[in-house]
């Protein structure tokens, strides 16, 4: 950090910091190839950036512009990545390297002065940017040739022109949003790593999962599902009727709080294709798993015992569903069962039945025309 930021810093706050370089600019000359004047990223916008790029310690993260060294610093001190800084300050280089040596770090990082457009990028897993939009478009052509299929580049503020980012996330900050942006080099669409999306992403982009004849539920009851599973601590899951992941999506991101799992079944191949799909693009295939197949088939193959069973599939098959899954279900465990409500009438024996068992306590969740009925053995 320049002393000049420095003491920006301290009369105006972090929220200034971006115009500083502009009230700075007459006064301090850039230095040769100084593409981009040295604007800090705040610390707990270093780490969105890292946990939206999934770093972990098998990656090589470059920061380009890397200024005091913090991106690369936090990716070698909190995920055990390596990593390599980019930065034509000569001071700031310096800087960097007294940083990592305090974080203990200084073996798994370098920091070379430089020119990022002269640096070869190809051993970066991951490239972190906080340059300009202008200087991004100009980069693109050279992180296109030299990162291989699968890397990850995340821009802080300032988007690729028309490249579209596979992710864009909102972090808060004192003054103002800070918005961080995601690509995948191409080649292979997704990263070999699944992306840990934030909740907010995930709540937002559920929805694109819906789709005309894939009978997913009302997003209402996703989130009772979803309430469920975290208000209860349930961590052992079980779906029967995944369709192209909507439920499970919901159920998931509540076992990812719980640190549970879900297994999902679904007949249908080409549903299951999309479901699979839309686990993997946000993220969430470490807390489920699908099952292609028959569920009467599939189910006795399943070892319990099961925190909660959710069934949707086809309403004539319930209580076949039930008999198979109800010994699998612990004590406090849940039986949930959708479209009670909207298909009363092919379901009202089965309801029945849920309400007079002696080993259950059975109330019908409304927050949806649907209906879920939620049965807790006793
Ligand atoms: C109502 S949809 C499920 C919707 C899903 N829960 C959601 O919200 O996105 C029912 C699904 O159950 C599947 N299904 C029906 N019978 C099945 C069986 N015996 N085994 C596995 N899946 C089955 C169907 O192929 C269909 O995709």
């Amino acid at each position: 950090m320049t002393a000049r930021i420095a003491r920006f810093r301290e009369v105006f706050g972090w929220g200034a910091l971006w115009m500083a370089p502009v009230l700075t600019a007459g006064a301090c000359a850039p230095l040769p190839g100084q593409e981009v004047p040295y604007v800090q990223t705040p610390h707990h916008v270093v780490d969105a950036m890292l946990r939206l790029a999934a770093v972990g310690k098998d990656d090589v993260v470059y920061d380009l512009g890397s200024g005091d060294g913090r991106v690369v610093i936090a990716a070698a001190r909190d995920f055990g990545a390596r990593g390599v800084g980019i930065e034509i300050d000569p001071r700031l280089v310096a800087e960097s390297i007294r940083w990592a040596a305090r974080a203990r770090v200084a073996e798994r990082v370098r920091f070379a002065q430089g020119d990022l457009f002269q640096t070869d990028l190809s051993p970066a897993t991951v490239v972190t940017l906080y340059l300009t939009r202008e200087v991004n478009a100009r980069l693109r052509p050279k992180l296109l040739r030299e990162l291989r299929p699968g890397a990850r580049i995340v821009s802080h503020r300032f988007d690729m022109d028309d490249w579209p980012p596979e992710r864009e996330l909102r972090v808060e900050g004192e003054a103002s949003e800070h918005v961080v942006y995601l690509w995948v080099a191409p080649g292979r669409r997704l990263a070999a790593r699944s992306v840990q999306l934030d909740e907010a992403t995930i709540r937002a982009e559920v929805e694109k999962i819906r789709q005309p004849g894939m009978m997913n539920v009302p997003r209402v009851d996703g989130e009772f599902l979803h309430d469920l599973v975290a208000g209860r601590g349930y961590r052992r899951g079980l779906e029967i009727g995944t369709s192209n992941g909507y439920s499970a999506v919901w159920m998931a991101l509540g076992l990812r709080k719980t640190g549970g799992r879900l297994i999902t079944l679904e007949i249908d191949a080409h549903r299951a294709d999309l479901a699979a799909e839309n686990f993997k693009r946000l993220g969430l295939e470490p807390y489920v798993e699908l099952r292609r197949g028959d569920a009467l088939k599939l189910v006795p193959t399943i070892e319990g015992p099961f925190d909660f069973v959710f069934i949707d599939a086809w309403k004539e098959d319930y209580p076949k569903y039930f008999e198979l899954v109800f010994p699998k279900v612990r004590s406090g465990g849940a039986i949930l069962a959708h479209n009670v409500l909207s298909h009363a009438p092919a379901l009202r024996a089965f309801v029945e039945m849920l309400q007079t068992h002696p080993q259950l306590e059975t109330h019908i969740d409304r927050r949806s025309s649907a209906g879920i009925s939620v049965s807790i053995k006793k």
